[in-house]
């Protein structure tokens, strides 16, 4: 009887027990997030060499619907396509070209999960928005992320569903040709942009066909490279790294990014692309990102010239293992991968994850319900250049324009205004303003100032001057610049001598700046300082356009010329955006995000630098300056005129809650004209456990002010902003002093101290 009494309490006993695991097992499923359960479905499908496939990004190699390749190089990498080898494909455009390619994958490899089509969709894509480092002049969020969501339906249109953008690098060396192509030297709004730009391609849904996948990059520390020759050494210390380099890559790791970029640089020794303690401490272990690195052009075999691996197979056991997912045209994952793995060398759970990831990313995009969403040929013929697509470019272009100087209210220019001379090549160029990295654009496709102008008045004449490059220009060829030819000095001359008013259109062409594109001078190329001068001493009444992709040392100009405007390289619109600020009808309101040096010596030049131990001037020369230059910028950051005028007053600041400071400033239109202003708040942590910058960034609000209104603006300081990462990487927030400043630029500001509680 005991015996059945205990074994029937031993039955329930089980049966209790069965009844909570299957409870929890259900209660387990539920929780399990559905795209998991495909992903692993597929992948238990898999064998080595698909998984490794998928870890495999090839260019595209042919003309996808000329016949199929029977040779070469085209000839394997066809052949891996079919056999499920490639898990993406870049540079291939044209809703019918993916279609085709995605077909044959789709179609006729054994699993058909289709592929990911990249494209470095930088700043539009055929509708052509000003250079990044030009939008992030607007401090403009809602206009940046509009600018992307456009270029997201253009590219998505025609096929592609992963931008390599945004460049999140911070930049502070104007001799580095990609500066053009960030959002400037301060984390803070280059976090926020960042954020702004992943938001505008991925959208609110990357089901939508309009969705592309956004790429943050370069992880990390390309902005950094020694004397701002691109892909040279990086070396930096603890605080750079985890202060200014990696704020915002977490931003947007936060802000949901689907891919990140690793580069091309050493970073203390270590390439990116081999950085165990880049990509899997922080990006994947700190950061909790749950997208797929990819790695940069070839910058796994790259390993190989920095001394770092011996040869290909070693550069895919470091790369996988430091967490570098894809594999964008190195040939090391598809070349030795799966004997790594089958040589003990490479965990298969390394793959596995790898390939977890990518096929996320895969099912995020709805490419299994629908490989061919972006392959619309009726969408593609209504979507390039769409109207609205235009008017975004054309607001974001004149939100881009930054007012340098305007000596005597010189600009704007009167609607009527006769006699002119209009007088540099870029004037009426259509290429070199669409700005660099635009390869899925049409060339000459800019509205030039010349036809902006006209639409103003008649009452002009051009002359030329000089030409800025001679020859062809290309993405990827050097361009060539005049450094000689004067002869049409001396016609521009004769014009401007007869004008009330000289508009100079000088700078840079589009091709000067971009990947490879480094420069030892930041003076204005070839003959057109020369040009300026010559025109400045028949007719001083000159405004001066500048087009250029970086910040130049234009001190002659600040010193002589009465009206200066900074137009970058603004995109399909340009015309028409700089003849709206020169005439009026848009009142500028851009503010510089990169310091202006006034000689290239003093780069890299920023402004949340630290204080030296002898900062300020002394009788004899032991302290910290140059014996032949200022240590003060051209312009600082933050810097941009308006045709109203603002006036910063009653700063004001609660401390008394010391995780939610309150802080508010009158700002006041004195001028007959509205406009739009940035006011900007800084701090200065007076005494830190490490050393603080002289001034960050903490908060920035654009705003409109009719003539004559005054508004009050406030902001909050939380211990977010307050804030820093020390050496170890934690994020520690201090006791004590702080300077608060609220003001028009970097430069000019209102302060009040208060002590942190
Ligand atoms: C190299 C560049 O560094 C990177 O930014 C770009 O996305 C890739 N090439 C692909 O074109």
């Amino acid at each position: 009887m005991k015996r059945f009494i205990g074994f029937n309490a031993f039955r329930i006993f089980f049966l209790f027990l069965l009844i909570i695991s299957c409870k929890a097992m259900a209660q387990n499923q539920q929780k399990q997030d559905p795209i998991d359960v495909k992903v692993n479905a597929l992948l238990s499908k898999m064998t080595i060499s698909e998984k490794v496939g998928q870890m495999n990004q090839y260019n595209g190699f042919w003309e996808v619907t000329g016949p199929v390749p029977k040779e070469g190089n085209a000839k394997l990498k066809y052949e891996h396509l079919k056999n499920g080898l490639v898990g993406s494909v870049l540079n291939v455009k044209g809703a019918e070209n993916v279609r085709k390619l995605q077909e044959i994958v789709v179609k006729q490899s054994r699993l058909g999960i289709p592929l990911l089509f990249g494209f470095d969709v930088i700043h539009g894509h055929k509708t052509l928005f000003p250079i990044p480092l030009g939008q992030a002049a607007s401090w403009d969020l809602e206009a940046i992320e509009k600018s992307e969501r456009v270029a997201a339906i253009e590219a998505s249109a025609v096929g592609i569903n992963w931008t390599f953008a945004p460049m999140v690098d911070i930049t502070r060396d104007a001799r580095w040709g990609r500066v053009m192509e960030g959002a400037g030297e301060d984390p803070y709004l280059g976090a926020a942009i960042g954020v702004a730009r992943v938001k505008g391609f991925q959208g609110k849904n990357l089901k939508d066909s309009t969705s592309i996948i956004a790429t943050a990059k370069h992880f990390a520390g390309y902005g950094f490279a020694e004397s701002g020759r691109d892909y040279n050494t990086v070396d930096i210390g603890s605080s750079s790294l985890y202060n200014t380099i990696l704020p915002p890559f977490k931003a947007v790791v936060d802000g949901g990014v689907s891919t990140v970029m690793n580069s091309f640089n050493v970073i203390n020794g270590v390439p990116s692309t081999g950085n165990a303690f880049l990509q899997r401490n922080i990006l994947k272990g700190k950061w909790n990102f749950n997208g797929f690195v990819v790695s940069d052009w070839g910058s796994g075999y790259e390993m190989i010239d920095h001394g770092f691996a011996k040869d290909l197979k070693q550069v895919a056991e470091i790369s996988v293992k430091a967490g570098s997912d894809m594999d964008m045209e190195s040939y090391a994952y598809l070349t030795h991968l799966k004997s790594l793995v089958e040589e003990g060398k490479v965990p298969i759970k390394l793959v596995d994850d790898a390939v977890k990831r990518i096929l996320r990313v895969k099912f995020e995009l709805g490419l299994f319900d629908n490989p061919y969403k972006y392959c619309d040929t009726a969408k593609e013929r209504k979507m390039i250049y769409h109207p609205d697509h235009l008017a975004a470019a054309l607001d974001m272009a004149k939100k881009s324009i930054v007012l340098l100087k305007n000596n005597h209210n010189l600009l704007p220019l009167a609607k009527d205004q006769q006699n002119i001379a209009v007088i540099g090549a870029l004037a009426n160029d259509n290429n070199g303003p669409l700005g660099s990295w635009r390869i899925g654009s049409d060339d000459n496709s800019a509205v030039t100032v010349i036809e902006g102008i006209k639409k103003y008045t008649t009452d002009f004449v051009y002359s030329k001057g000089a030409d800025v490059v001679i020859g062809k220009t290309d993405f990827i060829n050097e361009v060539k610049i005049n450094e000689t030819d004067t002869s049409g000095f001396e016609a521009a001359r004769e014009a401007a001598k007869a004008a009330k008013v000289v508009v100079m259109v000088l700078g840079e062409h589009g091709f000067q700046t971009g990947e490879g594109r480094s420069r030892t001078k930041l003076d204005l190329p070839g003959v057109q300082q020369q040009l300026l001068e010559a025109i400045y001493q028949v007719n001083p009444n000159i405004v001066l356009v500048m087009m250029n992709g970086r910040p130049l040392a234009i001190t002659w100009a600040q010193l002589h010329i009465p009206a200066i405007v900074e137009a970058w390289q603004l995109g399909t619109q340009t015309g028409n955006a700089v003849a709206q600020v020169l005439f009026g009808d848009y009142n500028p309101s851009g503010k510089l995000t990169m310091t202006f040096p006034r000689s290239v010596g003093q780069v890299p030049i920023y402004y949340n630098h630290y204080n030296t131990g002898r900062p300020s001037p002394k009788d004899v020369v032991f302290w910290s300056h140059y014996s032949d230059e200022s240590n003060k910028p051209l312009y600082p950051f933050g810097f941009g005129l308006s045709y109203s005028t603002f006036e910063y007053s009653d700063l004001k600041v609660d401390a008394s809650k010391p995780s939610a400071i309150k802080v508010s400033v009158t700002i006041k239109n004195n001028s007959e004209v509205g406009g739009e202003e940035v006011a900007q708040l800084y701090i200065h942590q007076c005494v830190g456990s490490i050393v603080r910058p002289v001034k960050e960034l903490k908060g920035f609000k654009k705003f409109y002010l009719k003539a004559h209104e005054s508004k009050t603006i406030q902001f909050g300081l939380t211990n977010r902003e307050l804030g820093y990462y020390n050496n170890e990487g934690n994020f520690i927030v201090e006791k004590g002093e702080y300077d608060i400043m609220v003001g028009t630029n970097s430069e000019e500001l209102l302060q009040k101290r208060i002590t942190k509680k």
